[in-house]
């Protein structure tokens, strides 16, 4: 798509033709960003929501260098997942155990979700870099949620913008229950509110923001009548005229926007083939 593609003299923008998303062709991640390519790939992430930078493997440092271009890699929350020698790091595995010791935190990515919405100021980004990948399967989908609220009647958004909605570390609403957390990480989680629409501080665009691992109920409204307008934002979220799916290659990097896309995982990859992930968390702003 030589028409919609951006180009610098390093760098080619090629909007993956879905529903968001971009890929980023002739990027080399081993060497330093100077200031206009940067400046790029941060118009680019804002315009797409989402980049593919393909590459080959990188290590912890590495891996937060490159998410810098993006924003301050701030510590996660779950202690166990952190890379030793770099907290900012986390490394996750997300391969299906037969013995059936998998990590919950693997499953619990099957819903959709955005990362860290059960936090005050959730993360802006998240980049996820594959170092393992199974033979088949495992893809990660992505819903444009500014795409979602621009479908929504008039008067439903109405209805909408100036809600707020509860957040937590876990839900009887989740299909799944999370890891568990230690005393210091219980202590950081407290529940939070957030507003059911928010703007992108960016942008200036209205999003959903909406989390089916996370979202307990909206404020004011009795617990039934809050499910049932849960249950239909997220039917109106799951379809695919929304969505992007990413098929890993090993070394593949992406970055995303959790102020305005949701993501889940296919857990449909054969038991015993690794699948393993570096991770970083960009700091954000609250949600308003
Ligand atoms: C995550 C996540 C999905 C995946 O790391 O936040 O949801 O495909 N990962 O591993
Ligand atoms: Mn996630």
């Amino acid at each position: 798509m030589p028409d919609t593609a951006m180009v610098t003299d390093r760098i080619r923008i090629v909007p993956t033709g879905g529903a968001l998303g971009a890929r980023v062709e002739g990027f080399d991640r081993t060497r330093p960003c100077d200031e206009a390519t940067c400046a790029a790939l941060n118009r680019a992430f804002l315009e797409h929501q989402l980049l593919i930078v393909p590459g080959a493997p990188m290590t912890a440092v590495q891996m937060r260098d490159f998410s810098a271009i993006f924003g301050e890699v701030v510590p996660q929350l779950l202690r166990y997942k952190r890379v030793g020698e770099l907290p900012e790091v986390s490394r996750m595995e997300s391969t299906l155990k037969p013995d059936g010791g998998t990590d919950k935190t693997a499953i619990r990515a099957e819903c959709w979700h955005s990362d860290d919405s059960y936090m005050e100021r959730p993360a802006k980004g998240t980049v996820l870099h594959a170092l393992e990948i199974p033979s088949r399967g495992g893809m990660t989908w992505f819903c444009n949620m500014y795409a979602v609220y621009e479908a929504l009647p008039e008067a439903t958004r109405r209805q909408l913008d100036g809600m707020k909605a509860v957040h937590a570390y876990d839900t009887p609403r989740a299909l799944n229950r999370p890891s568990p957390r230690t005393a210091e990480e219980i202590a950081e989680t407290p529940d939070v509110v957030h507003p059911l629409v928010r703007t992108h501080p960016q942008t200036g665009r209205k999003s959903l923001y909406l989390n089916f691992n996370r979202l307990d109920r909206i404020l004011g409204l009795p617990r039934a009548d809050s499910d049932a307008l849960l249950n239909e934002l997220q039917a109106l979220a799951e379809l695919p005229r929304f969505h992007f799916g990413h098929r890993w290659a090993v070394g593949d990097a992406i970055v995303w926007d959790n102020r305005c896309l949701m993501h889940r995982v296919d857990v449909d990859y054969p038991a015993g083939e690794p699948r393993i992930m570096l991770r970083t968390l960009l700091r954000g702003d609250r949600p308003a």
